[in-house]
């Protein structure tokens, strides 16, 4: 694994009375892609404020390299920013707009020039040069935004949600034409959205915050397939997260049934919450699962039909191919590997932090 590139070390940062961030610890490796994930206000345009020098925290460093850049200026650090709210300057072409950062650096004409091409070939927008951002759709623009942050070649790019204002299909494309630019430049991304499926998509490593605390560290398969506690299954995806009893090793009592798992370590008779994602539930024929139901609403999502199913006080949200009618009586089975079992968290914004080295 690659070198610690920016290391944010014990950061407390407060407005007044409102601590936005509380000793958080977060280190990102040379090349890799990270996203902050989190809901409105959890901290994570902070967070990036702070790596890139627009803000000085309260308590902590921030380590560049190996050097303490807390103060550093903006413009001193090898870091560029996309901002939320894109801003290209209006009155400026686009080759001008690109330009921008590079004369400030007093480069040559031929070598600028020589950028404005490179960068705008990389967003797919040649032939731009000469046209006003007005005349560019929002996704063109921000492209542009991007071809301007990347011709000054930083180490990192902080991206604060970029991709926010496009439609869905744009977003997309754009997610794809992003991983692309990390692939060929090399460069580290660090990414901020509350998008849980554009974190799936694009991250090496994803960060799950909530109010300030980092809730859980983790590849994209780890955090949606074992998440550490209720709040990051809750806002990574839909899933089923039941107050449930580990009866010992391997064996939990959900609503009042026995269901094997393989999860181990948790004690004997503990309370925990188990999470199950909709699409690991089969649905039987009755008497054929391990607890019995009956379909209580349908719907079609074009992938596959989402059930919810009443069974033991509970509703249970199941995603299947299959379509089973309002009324149908079924059975519900799970695999024991579906099973994720979870610690209950000691208050909603406990701070549960793992990290996949
Ligand atoms: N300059 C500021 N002055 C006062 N409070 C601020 C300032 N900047 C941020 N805050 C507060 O800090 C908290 C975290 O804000 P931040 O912008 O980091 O959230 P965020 O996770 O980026 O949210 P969003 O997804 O809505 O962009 C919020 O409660 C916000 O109101
Ligand atoms: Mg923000």
């Amino acid at each position: 694994m690659n070198n610690k590139l920016i290391d944010l070390k014990n950061i407390t940062k407060a407005y007044g009375n409102n601590v936005v961030l509380d000793d958080l610890n977060l280190y990102i490796r040379e090349n890799e892609f990270l996203t902050l994930l989190g809901p409105s206000g959890c901290g994570k345009t902070t967070t990036l404020r702070i790596m890139g020098g627009f803000e000085i925290p309260d308590k902590g460093q921030v380590i560049f390299d190996g050097k303490d850049i807390t103060k550093l200026p903006p413009n001193k650090r090898q870091l560029n920013t996309v901002f939320q709210k894109y801003a290209l300057f209006t009155h400026m072409t686009i080759a001008e707009n690109i330009a921008f950062g590079l004369k400030i650096k007093k480069k040559s004409k031929a070598y600028i020039d020589d950028k404005i091409k490179y960068a705008l070939k990389l967003v797919n927008l040649d032939g731009f040069e000469n046209r006003y951002p007005d005349s560019l759709s929002g996704g063109q623009q921000q492209r542009i935004a991007i071809a301007r942050a990347i011709v000054n070649e930083p180490k990192v790019l902080l991206l604060d949600e970029p991709l926010g204002a496009l439609d869905l299909k744009l977003r997309q494309d754009m997610q794809y034409e992003l991983i692309r630019l990390k692939n060929e430049l090399g460069i580290t991304f660090v990414y901020v959205t509350h998008d849980q499926e554009e974190a799936l998509t694009m991250s090496d490593t994803i960060v799950v915050m909530n109010q300030g605390y980092i809730q859980q560290i983790g590849s994209p398969e780890k955090i949606y397939n074992e998440p550490e506690n209720a709040f990051v299954a809750d806002f990574i995806g839909e899933s089923n997260i039941i107050p449930a009893t580990m009866i010992e090793d391997r064996l939990v009592n959900i609503l009042g049934v026995k269901f094997p798992c393989v999860d181990e370590g948790f004690g004997n008779n503990k309370p925990v919450d188990v999470v199950i994602r909709p699409e690991d539930i089969d649905l039987l024929e009755p008497g054929q699962g391990r607890i019995d139901g009956v379909v209580t609403n349908l719907i079609f999502k074009g992938v596959h039909y989402e059930m919810e199913v009443m069974a033991n006080g509970y509703e249970w949200l199941v995603h299947s191919t299959d379509m089973f009618p309002v009324g149908k009586n079924v059975s519900i089975s799970v695999d024991p590997f579906d099973i994720q079992i979870m610690n209950k968290p000691e208050s909603e914004d406990e701070q549960a932090v793992t990290i996949d080295e």
